[in-house]
């Protein structure tokens, strides 16, 4: 089938690059100059494992073009909506303004019969809005609402083998249409016995606010019991191992640590809050505004412990970073827990000095004030303290007798519960982290 993507950021270009692999036409229309011309050769302005791969071989192949033209678009039977919805400054709501342009944008190049489908991350309501306009612009064109669940760093996988496929639909015989029209373009996937869903728009926009929402307050109940342990010696770790065996609760997304960052999940609960106040619904999610309150009183208990270990001031300390990426496996540095402790540091007077594998320029584009170093060695020479913050597995391998010939003192902070305790303490380290005062 012919396919159209509007927006190639990050969810964008990897939709477009594995609609080709299934054996569409796609092409990707990207107004950003400097990201179209890096897509256009097959370079991704960002770290994902597996897509520079699949996009150079997609165009090689003749399936997956980019373009800035939308008009480039006009010959597509599906178009994919999937530019961005981040907060809007100063405020929770999300802002809507690239999803209302890229609407703007295709009303002109739609062709009767085509179906337009939203992936972006929208306010529930969104979707009525966008069918509307639609009906109103007079030409047969529907509507399917169809979230995206893919995880950064593997998102390739999760694009082609997603663990199910929601579709909200509009009413009557041309929703249902619409629907089969999508079945179509994910064929193969859904051959495979993947799971499909098949709502309303409603349902459909908020099943994906529901789910970050869900890993989101997952995360902050077990920081809210790292908490606990702190005050009655217990074991976080323990906790969650032990709850973890239990199937109803499950152990992923049951790491506590400093709690959880980038370009979603804190964006998304303040959007759905504020979505909720708008609707007279808001004391629905109250409780989301204490989810965000423990995830965020995790990076200042962090920055307490480190703070206190160096007798309460930390200014002329030498202090290594390691990790300024939200999460392993991904240079996306927004919100990132690691990046603002390094940055609270800094501004209590802390000689800070970053090491990231990967988010290492993005860190530095944003955060200018810190100090950085290529190598975990550079960054430790000399520390005072060693803080791991982002569990890449480089630094669960660091020889902790290596890094101890360095340093100026071995006192290690481990944020993500990515050491071995036992391990760090035996080659003469100080070893601390949340919510296992004993460990
Ligand atoms: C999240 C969701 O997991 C995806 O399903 C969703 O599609 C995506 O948002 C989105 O809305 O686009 P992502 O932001 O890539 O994906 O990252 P996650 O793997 O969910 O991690 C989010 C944060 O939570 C990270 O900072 C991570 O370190 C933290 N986290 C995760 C924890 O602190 N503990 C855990 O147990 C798991």
């Amino acid at each position: 089938m012919k396919l159209s993507v509007i927006g190639c950021g990050y969810l964008g270009a990897v939709h477009a690059a594995a609609m080709a692999r299934l054996g569409h036409t796609v092409v990707g229309v990207e107004n950003d100059e400097r990201r179209y011309e890096a897509l256009s050769k097959g370079e991704v302005p960002f770290y994902e494992p597996g897509l520079p791969e699949m996009i150079t071989a997609e165009i090689e192949a003749g399936r997956l073009t980019f373009t800035r033209d939308i008009a480039d678009a006009t010959d597509a039977e599906v178009h994919f909506v999937c530019v961005g919805t981040p907060q809007t400054p100063g405020r929770h709501a999300a802002d809507m303004t690239y999803v209302n342009g890229a609407i703007d944008g295709l009303l002109p190049v739609l062709r009767p019969g085509a179906v337009v489908v939203g992936k972006s991350t929208v306010p529930v309501g969104t979707a009525a809005g966008i069918a509307e306009r639609l009906d109103e612009h007079g030409t047969d064109v529907s509507l399917v609402w169809n979230p995206e669940f893919l995880r950064e760093g593997f998102a390739v996988q999760d694009t082609l083998e997603p663990d199910r496929i929601v579709m909200g639909v509009g009413p009557g015989e041309r929703g249902q249409q619409a629907g089969k029209v999508l079945q179509e373009v994910y064929a193969d996937i859904l051959d495979t016995g993947t799971p499909l869903v098949v709502t309303d728009f409603p349902t459909a926009e908020l099943v994906k606010t529901a789910a970050n929402a869900f890993l989101a307050t997952k995360i902050s109940f077990i920081n809210a019991m790292a908490e606990l342990c702190e005050t009655t010696g217990g074991d976080v770790t323990k906790l969650s191992e032990a709850l973890g065996h239990d199937a109803r609760i499950g152990r992923r997304f049951l790491n506590s640590g400093i709690g959880f960052g980038g370009g979603c999940l804190p964006k998304d609960i303040r959007a759905f809050m504020a979505r909720a106040g708008e609707l007279g619904a808001d004391q629905a999610l109250t409780f989301l505004r204490e989810v965000d309150a423990i995830n965020l009183r995790r990076r200042d208990a962090a920055v307490g412990v480190v703070m206190a270990w160096l007798g309460g001031r930390v200014v002329g300390k030498r202090i290594a970073v390691l990790g300024a990426a939200f999460k392993p496996d991904s240079d996306d540095i927004r919100d990132s827990p690691a990046l603002s402790i390094a940055e609270a540091l800094h501004v209590r007077g802390a000689d800070v000095v970053l090491h990231d594998p990967k988010a290492l320029a993005n860190a530095r584009r944003k955060s200018p004030q810190l100090g950085y170093a290529d190598t975990v060695e550079q960054a430790a020479h000399g520390a005072d303290a060693v803080l791991v913050l982002t569990e890449w597995q480089q630094f669960r391998d660091l020889d902790p007798a290596v890094l101890g010939e360095i340093v100026a003192g071995k006192r290690v902070f481990d944020g993500r519960h990515a050491l071995d305790p036992d391990r760090w303490r035996a080659a003469g380290w100080e070893y601390k982290t949340l919510g296992r005062p004993h460990a």
